[in-house]
């Protein structure tokens, strides 16, 4: 039996209602470990998830999220550390007795099976009544927009009917909390943006607790309450889309979240009177004083400054604190209404995305200005924000 099957063979439970409230913790994890043999995955992680939000974990290939998402619904023990699902510890529970749905990055749909038998299966399986089946059968292929489809069979299905159908099979079940493991990771890129509004949307009617995994940060940012950022095993930030982009904890979510990725330059801080600069090849910008107590205090002598691209402009006339930089440009390339700049700001690669307009010329080197008070400081050697 396939994975998927296994969670989805639990006992089928009415439509449940749940008096879902913020702050009140729907999935726990308490310094949960995981070790393959003598390999440790991850070392010690805490993470706690309302009930009913939309928590994205995101991170890198090999972090640790299918791990993660495997240890919540049971399909891997841990090996040390404590789960907890709606108040119950679970830890030694079986997958089934979890309450959880699950969809797998890759779903296998049964190909001589149509929709409406591939969304059926579980229920069937669990002996649900033919009636009660058909209603939660109809109720997720309407959400799904699948209702024309239930008689067809999977080959004759576009790579979003199918994906659709395999959310469709966790949908009927009416868990407590869904869990997804990079279920668009298979689609186009087209596909793929509009199942995330859909995803957005399917977490609103259905309202319940969701747990989502991908590698992408987009995807993240778009459809998250809040993220839950990875990285070799450990959790970097938890944060909403707002607070990782605007507060990054450290280089590593400031390198991650955004894109084109944030502009990371050698630096050191520099006084001159009372105004203290973060000074690089090239560039010397006061620093803002947002951070000024910080700068203060750092003891590090060595810094990274960090610039986001979309931070960058072409002219003095926005609002904000400018500090004019002079870029050499080696690449502008068109993308409409701006243009993508591949730049050097002393010896350093820079880019920098100019928001000029659809009828710009290709920008050239010269005068650019970066608004400071966007400016991140990072303790070169700890990589921490300060
Ligand atoms: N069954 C296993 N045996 C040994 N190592 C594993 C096993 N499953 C995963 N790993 C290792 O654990 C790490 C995390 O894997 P995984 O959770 O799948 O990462 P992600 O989903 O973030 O890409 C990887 O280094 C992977 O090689
Ligand atoms: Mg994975």
């Amino acid at each position: 039996m396939l994975a998927l099957d296994i969670l989805n063979a639990a006992p089928y439970i009415l439509t449940k209602s749940y008096d879902w409230g913020e702050g009140v913790p729907g999935v726990e994890l308490i310094d949960v470990a995981k070790s393959y043999g003598a390999t440790e995955v991850i070392p010690n992680l805490n993470l706690s998830i309302d009930e009913g939000e939309f928590a994205v974990i995101v991170g890198p290939s090999g972090c640790g999220k299918s791990t993660t998402l495997r240890m919540i619904c049971g399909l891997e023990p841990v090996t040390s550390g404590k789960i907890i699902i709606k108040d119950k510890d679970v830890t030694k529970a079986a997958p089934k007795a979890r309450d959880i749905a699950m969809v797998f990055q890759s779903y296998a749909l049964y190909p001589h099976m149509d929709v409406a038998g591939n969304m059926s299966f579980a229920l069937r399986l669990a002996g649900v009544p033919k009636a009660e089946i058909k209603e939660r059968v109809d109720h997720a292929a309407n959400l799904l927009e699948l209702t024309d489809y239930l008689h067809r069979k999977p080959r004759d299905l576009s790579g979003g009917q199918r994906q659709r159908v395999a959310m469709g099979r966790s949908i009927v079940r009416d868990a407590y909390c869904f869990l997804f493991d990079e279920p668009l990771s298979n689609l186009d890129a087209k596909l793929r943006s509009s199942m995330r509004t859909e995803l957005a949307l399917l977490h609103k009617q259905l309202a319940r607790t969701m747990v989502y995994v991908t590698h992408d940060q987009i995807e993240a940012m778009t459809m998250a309450d809040r993220i839950v950022i990875m990285d070799n095993g450990e959790i970097q930030q938890v944060g909403t889309p707002r607070d990782v982009y605007t507060s990054p904890n450290n280089r590593f979510v400031a390198g991650f979240i955004g894109s084109p990725s944030m502009n990371f330059l050698d630096s050191v801080i520099t006084r001159e009177q009372e105004q203290l600069y973060v000074q690089g090849l090239g560039f010397k910008i006061p620093i803002p004083d947002r951070l000024r107590q910080r700068a203060e205090a750092c003891t590090s002598a060595e810094l990274t400054v960090g610039m986001r691209p979309e931070h960058f402009s072409a002219s003095d006339d926005s609002s904000g604190n400018l500090a004019a930089l002079n870029l050499d440009v080696d690449v502008a390339e068109y993308i409409g209404s701006s243009q993508f700049l591949a730049a050097r700001l002393g010896e350093q690669a820079v880019t920098a995305t100019v928001d000029v307009g659809p009828d710009a010329e290709p920008m050239r080197s010269g005068q650019y200005y970066f608004d400071t008070n966007r400016l991140y400081l990072f303790d070169r050697k700890t990589g921490m924000a300060i």
